[in-house]
């Protein structure tokens, strides 16, 4: 349940509009591979129309829940509508290297997944380059497969929000 604050300190909450400035400058400071592996291309900034659906949808559009510590933002999650795809939502992770492998980026699916089923949305979509997938398949958790592929790059998962 959010706004919540971690034994560590950090605060998870809702994006919203006065985050994004903090949220640009979490991208423009990550390194170059992390850019990579979330955004899937060589990114350099936080793309304005995404920045806005971040911090500018309700909810019920585009959920976003930053990670804040000491008034810096340190990882954003989200799960947008996939167009064409009723009930099916794409997830989308970033954590700033130093709060990695503290379990900040399962909290933020978690709590989003939980926040999806509530509003009746099906499937969780994870699109991963292939080899991100060691690390963030673990992230996914025991959600049972529902259909997996896999292009050039990545490799795609859908799974279910509830036990079938
Ligand atoms: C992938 C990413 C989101 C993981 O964030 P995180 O907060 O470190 O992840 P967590 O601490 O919640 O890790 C949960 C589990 O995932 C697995 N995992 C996460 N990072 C891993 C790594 N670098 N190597 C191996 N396993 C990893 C582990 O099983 C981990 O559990 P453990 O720490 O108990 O072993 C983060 O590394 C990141 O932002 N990477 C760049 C962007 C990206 O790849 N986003 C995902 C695609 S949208």
């Amino acid at each position: 349940m959010i706004p919540l604050v971690l034994p560590s300190g950090l605060l998870v909450r809702r994006a919203g509009p006065a985050d994004a400035a903090a949220l640009r400058s979490l991208v423009t400071r990550s390194d170059v591979m992390s850019r990579y592996s979330r955004f899937h291309g060589a990114v350099s900034r936080l793309p304005s129309s995404y920045l806005h659906l971040l911090v500018d949808r309700p909810a019920s559009e585009h959920d976003a829940l930053v990670v804040e510590v000491e008034g810096q933002l340190v990882a954003f999650g989200d799960l947008g509508p996939v167009p064409g795809e009723e009930g099916v939502v794409e997830v989308g992770i970033l954590v700033e290297s130093p709060y990695r492998r503290q379990g900040v980026a399962r909290l933020l699916l978690d709590e989003l997944a939980t926040r999806a089923d509530v509003r009746g949305m099906r499937v969780l979509r994870a699109v991963v380059l292939h080899e991100h997938v060691p690390e963030v398949k673990p992230l996914l958790g025991d959600r049972p497969v529902l259909r997996s592929w896999t292009d050039q790059t990545a490799h795609g998962f859908d799974l279910a929000l509830r036990p079938l």
